[in-house]
């Protein structure tokens, strides 16, 4: 079997991980052969280098260094960047994660190379094509012909839009076999600094990125605003998105509880989720992390594409309700919050579970 992983993005990394990870401990006869494909979406060493060396992952055999730009941009330039890949080198396979554009580009080229397109994470939707993720996962599924679902109800949207059953695998989230995986090497980034005071009282990690919640300069200043005047004596961490940054500048916000830090690496963003009180996010799998954390998560959107987080784990939606904000920020500090479960197959074990269907389709095949 011969793969090519896809990956660009931040996110992708941690996924891919649980991948490459399954490979290695399966790959006693050299079986599976893959290749890694790094788009360059994103390049920056706190965003891009210190995932791979945290979470295992191989150097890239081709980095197509596309980031930066619009979506339009991005999108297009790692279409002609990777159909040169695909020219001298085909595979079977082309596995995509997520929903970011390095996602859908790829996912396009292999297609019509007529290489099996296998796509992790998929059948999740939030309703709102206002975001490209949204039209990243539609587009994406559209064309995928192996179908790895988070939950049912993943794979029950994938049946209802006309999708074989035959193609759809409940397999679980490679996001959160990474977690476990590395939860014993998750370390404190102020430990050894002159601020380790700073995690030894109680505090919360906050992170924004998202362009309905950072590009709109008002919107971004009232939040924090009423994230600090909810929350006194908490100190909020918060490490800073690139896209963030400028707008972040331009509210003129200083407060001394208000930790700026530059993106962290895994291990010690991890660490703080799991020892902060809660997190306030506008990203997917954060709120995946929390769930399995037992941390309390605000979640700044309308909508979600990962609606058991909110079921059965820890999140809860707020939108831009600056009332709800502050009612649920006081559920934290009250230290209030809702029961909550692990949802099914987010063991561990998801990896596996793909390396070993993909290996079944391709005895299948021959
Ligand atoms: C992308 C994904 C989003 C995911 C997020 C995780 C899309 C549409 N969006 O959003 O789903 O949740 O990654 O972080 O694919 N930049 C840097 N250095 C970097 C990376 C980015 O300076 O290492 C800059 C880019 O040049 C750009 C901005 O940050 O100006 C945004 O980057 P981009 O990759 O377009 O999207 P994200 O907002 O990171």
């Amino acid at each position: 079997m011969y793969i090519h992983f896809i990956v660009g993005a931040r996110p992708n990394f941690v996924k891919i991980s649980s991948l490459i990870h399954a490979i290695k401990n399966y790959n006693q006869e050299k079986t599976v052969n893959f290749k890694l494909i790094h788009t360059g979406q994103h390049y920056d060493y706190n965003m891009n280098t210190i995932f791979f060396k945290e979470l295992g992952i191989p150097q890239p055999d081709y980095f197509l260094n596309c980031g930066g730009g619009s979506q339009t941009t991005q999108i297009s330039k790692i279409m002609l960047e990777y159909e040169k890949v695909l020219n001298v080198d085909l595979p079977q396979y082309c596995v995509v994660v997520g929903d970011v554009n390095s996602t859908v580009a790829c996912a396009i080229v292999a297609k019509n190379f007529k290489i099996k397109v296998v796509h992790i994470e998929a059948g999740i939707r939030s309703g709102d094509t206002t975001m490209p993720e949204e039209v990243n996962r539609i587009l994406t599924d559209s064309i995928t012909d192996l179908f790895f679902t988070t939950t049912l109800k993943a794979s029950n949207l994938l049946r209802n839009i006309g999708v074989e059953s035959s193609k759809i695998h409940f397999v679980g989230n490679t996001m959160i076999d990474t977690l476990l995986r590395f939860k014993n090497d998750f370390r404190n980034p102020f430990e050894n600094t002159e601020r380790t005071s700073i995690t030894e009282d109680k505090f919360l990690v906050l992170t924004l990125h998202r362009p309905s919640n950072v590009d709109n300069l008002q919107w971004l200043k009232s939040c924090l605003l009423e994230i600090l005047d909810s929350t006194k004596n908490v100190n909020i961490l918060f490490p800073v998105h690139p896209r963030t940054r400028k707008n972040l500048e331009l509210t003129g916000i200083k407060s001394d509880r208000l930790i700026l830090l530059e993106p962290l690496g895994y291990f010690e963003f991890n660490f703080l989720v799991g020892n902060s009180i809660g997190v306030i996010t506008d990203s997917g799998g954060i709120t995946e992390e929390a769930t399995v954390l037992k941390i309390p998560c605000i979640t700044l959107r309308n909508s979600t594409e990962r609606p058991e987080t909110v079921t059965t784990g820890t999140n809860v939606l707020i939108g831009s309700n600056l009332t709800l904000l502050r009612k649920y920020l006081a559920k934290i500090l009250n230290n209030n919050w809702k029961e909550s479960d692990i949802p099914q197959y987010w063991d561990g074990k998801t990896g596996d579970r793909i390396i070993n269907i993909l290996l079944e389709d391709v005895h299948e095949k021959k």
